[in-house]
């Protein structure tokens, strides 16, 4: 039996929350900044806090504090739910409930198939991966399917560390089995026959609610030597992190579960071939997984009937405390951001809409402007923003540019790994610039253009490239208001 310990790391210094307790912690998250209003007290709390908290996923009650935790309201926006189908509405870690409402058909009809089978349905699917960089799930599968090895390993990213973004969360609290399940629909595919499921320790019910499922899903016959019977084996084990944005990057990822310090790997070589202990590994996001099972079982032309030409099916959008309707929408692509904000947001609760962040902080903010934008990889990415994780954060008129980009800033210098100069030593200076400029101060313009330009061209991750897309989105978008922070 996998035992989901989290003993303190080797490299505990590089950790936020090596082995501290987040309980009465506030959170110090973009929602919970761009709700600061509502409870200074509670902000002040998180701004003070030596390590800051990063975030929590109550963005939808935010300000938000570690144990007040409701679960969010969940609504559906499209013509057949995919991920929030088998959902049981609270946490929910019984497999047999999960049966009754339909959960383990996927598995059941692919053991007898060839192994390739769930492939070709991921392929007509046209999933692409939900964690941030939408690459398409079929050839990732495919080139793991097709690595040589003695070992192959599936591991679920639920790091889940965008602020703003809370949809991995309820998946994992409400609906446990659908990851479970598809983690062994990939390891039967790929001949992979141990995962790993990485879980960010700022979501203890989820920890909690994992354990319980994954004891189950041992106890019941669907993980072990011989899954449902069938001379399939896959083993799962869940990891639990210690407080590091970083270690949503998959190769940073894949290091924290090694025990070694998570720093970002260079590549190639591609995981796919030399991944988790040097072997041919699988990293898919929780959401991309969870959407695994229903594109099996409906097929992949159900899923590819829904969306756009390029951004098929459908996708969690979490909506923030400064809407009327905060919480989590699964929606098809192609809806217009002003459809998110207006209808199924209602609106905001107070103040004029300053813009919407979408893909959390590695991206753009979209100012009102270009709402009738679709919801779509390409049409997004096109104005300088991202679909990301789908965090939905509206911010209003009480925040200044300089504040929004002093707070992502601040975020990115104390998430980044330290390797690359320009995200290391620059995004600090750039936080600490435009608190200076909040203060009275001014920004030398060409420093700014330096600094940015250098975060684009030598970081070796997305999290360095990602700030500097952000503050070229602030350029593009925010020309005049931007200008006045600068000499
Ligand atoms: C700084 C940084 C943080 C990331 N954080 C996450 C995360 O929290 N969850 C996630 O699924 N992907 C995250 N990613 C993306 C992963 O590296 C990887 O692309 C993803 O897990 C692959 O799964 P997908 O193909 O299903 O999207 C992050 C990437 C970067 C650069
Ligand atoms: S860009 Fe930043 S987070 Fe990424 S590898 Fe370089 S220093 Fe580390």
């Amino acid at each position: 039996m996998p035992s989901p310990a989290r003993p303190l790391p080797a490299c505990a210094s590089f950790y936020h929350l090596p082995n501290t307790h987040i309980t009465g912690r506030a959170c110090r998250g973009l929602a919970c900044f761009a709700a600061r209003a509502d409870a200074p007290q509670r902000w002040q709390q998180a701004c003070g806090s030596a390590t800051s908290l990063y975030c929590l996923g109550q963005c939808h009650q935010g300000p938000a504090q570690a144990g007040d935790h409701a679960s969010p309201v969940i609504r559906t926006h499209c013509r057949q739910p995919v991920l929030l189908t088998t959902l049981s509405g609270k946490p929910d870690d019984s497999l047999a409930c999960y049966q009754q409402r339909g959960g383990g058909a996927a598995l059941r009809m692919l053991l007898p198939l060839p192994a390739s089978a769930a492939i070709g349905q991921l392929e007509t699917a046209g999933l692409r991966g939900r964690g941030g960089a939408g690459f398409p799930a079929a050839r990732k599968w495919a080139a793991v399917a097709a690595a040589g090895g003695v070992q192959k390993y599936v591991v679920a990213n639920a790091d889940e560390g965008d602020p703003g973004s809370f949809s991995d969360k309820v998946l994992l609290e409400q609906n446990p089995f659908q990851l479970i399940e598809a983690m062994i629909i990939a390891g039967i595919t790929l001949g992979a026959t141990q995962g790993y499921i990485y879980l960010r320790c700022e979501y203890p019910a989820a920890a909690g609610v994992l354990q319980q499922a994954i004891r189950q899903a041992y106890a019941a016959g669907w993980l072990g030597a011989a899954v449902l019977g069938s001379s399939h084996h896959f083993e799962l084990q869940l990891v639990i992190g210690h407080g590091s944005y970083l270690c949503g990057e998959e190769t940073a990822m894949l290091n924290a579960i090694e025990g070694q310090r998570p720093e970002v790997r260079l590549r190639p070589p591609q995981i796919s071939e030399h991944g988790l202990f040097g072997q041919p590994t699988l990293v898919n996001n929780v959401e991309t997984l969870c959407a695994v099972p229903w594109i099996v079982e409906h097929g992949g032309a159900a899923y590819a009937a829904m969306g756009t030409a390029n951004s098929k099916g459908t996708k969690l959008l979490s909506l923030n405390s400064l809407f009327n309707r905060p919480g989590l929408y699964e929606v098809e692509f192609g809806i217009t951001i002003r459809q998110i904000v207006d209808e199924l947001g209602g609106g905001l609760r107070r103040g004029q809409l300053k813009g919407v962040m979408i893909g959390g902080p590695l991206a753009g903010i979209m100012p009102p402007a270009l709402l009738d934008t679709p919801l779509d990889y390409e049409a997004l990415h096109a104005i300088g923003c991202a679909v990301g994780h789908g965090g939905v954060i509206a911010f209003a008129d009480d925040s200044p540019i300089a504040a929004i980009v002093a707070e992502v800033f601040r975020f990115g210098a104390g998430e980044s790994c330290g390797k690359c100069t320009p995200c290391h030593l620059g995004s600090p200076e750039l936080a600490r610039s435009f608190e200076a400029v909040l203060a009275g101060a001014k920004m030398p313009r060409q420093r700014w253009h330096e600094l940015i330009a250098a975060l684009a061209d030598g970081s070796l991750c997305g999290h360095g490239r990602g700030l500097a897309e952000f503050a070229l989105a602030i350029e593009r978008h925010y020309p005049q208001e931007l200008a006045t922070c600068f000499v």
